[in-house]
């Protein structure tokens, strides 16, 4: 796998491949990967002749007290994981290549479906995730880019994003990659002790019951999703939200809206965990 760190480096490798005719996949992420990454990579493998992923943990993504500091980094075991993998090119960039003019130089927002869900009790983390893609984006100009599913909510903004900016590139959902219990898996839940990673599947039980009594019919949303959060409280994490949406926009349905998907996010010791899951009642 080759390693580069600088843009026109990244682009002299890249120019190189479509000159050859070769179609490029790109997968942003902020290291310390886990098997759903490897299953981005994957997906981008079947997608295209070269892999690149890119690794950077991306500051104005995160909110002032959160774990910009502490977040895993582990380039080490990433190039390992990704060599496994046959990942193409990995781009190691600094904060100077990605920011070049500073944090707030150039800010692409996403405002319709940013300030909601996640966005309410992560102001301006969604900034921070559209401006970095744009930039990765931007800087790799590949035919398509992978994120996963369980980041539903930035899924939807970096597709209307790219819809929105006529930026020319696929945009693939790969869905989430779950332990054997149920638990989303994500590079934060290395935050959680023993007894926490024990408690910590009852946020996918919890959405998951919420599928269950939409598809038995119940249409009482506050009263089912109120019943969740009570679910999570009882399993000892703090709800910050479940909401049902639709799954194209995040908008809250109405009546004829079939196509939904159940988003929560709770508080566990020092984790943010956040799941998703989506159910289609034309089936139901
Ligand atoms: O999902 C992530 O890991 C990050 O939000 C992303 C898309 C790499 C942007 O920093």
């Amino acid at each position: 796998m080759l390693e580069v760190a600088t843009a026109a480096q990244l682009r002299e490798v890249l120019n190189d491949w479509r000159g050859a005719g070769e179609r490029i996949a790109l997968v942003p992420t902020m290291g310390n990967l886990h098997e759903g990454h490897l299953q981005l990579v994957d997906r981008a493998r079947e997608r295209a002749e070269r892999v690149v992923v890119s690794l950077f943990v991306n500051p104005t993504q995160f909110g002032p007290g959160e774990d910009l500091e502490s977040y895993p980094r582990t380039l080490n075991d990433d190039r390992a994981a990704l060599d496994g993998r046959q990942a193409d090119l990995l781009f190691v960039p600094d904060e100077m290549v990605i920011y070049p003019h500073g944090r707030s130089a150039c800010v692409v927002s996403v405002p319709a479906l940013s300030d909601g869900l996640c966005g309410a009790s992560r102001p301006g983390h969604f900034d921070g995730v559209a401006t970095v893609v744009s930039k990765l984006l931007n800087l790799a100009d590949p035919d398509v880019a992978v994120f996963g599913e369980k980041d539903y909510q930035q899924l939807m903004i970096i597709r209307r994003m790219v819809a929105d900016l006529f930026m020319p590139v696929a945009i693939e959902g790969v869905p989430t990659c779950r332990e054997a219990d149920g638990l989303a898996m994500s590079s934060r839940n290395r935050y959680l002790n023993d007894d926490e990673r024990q408690r910590a599947p009852a946020l996918y039980r919890a959405l998951t019951g919420v599928v269950r009594a939409m598809i038995d019919g119940r249409r009482d949303y506050e009263v089912i999703l109120s019943e969740a959060r009570n679910c999570l409280s009882e399993e000892g994490l703090e709800p910050d939200y479940v909401e049902v949406r639709r799954d194209d926009d995040l908008a809250p349905p109405g009546p004829a809206d079939r196509h939904l998907v159940v988003l929560g996010a709770a508080r566990l010791g020092k984790a943010r965990l956040i799941d998703n899951v989506r159910v289609s009642l034309e089936t139901a």
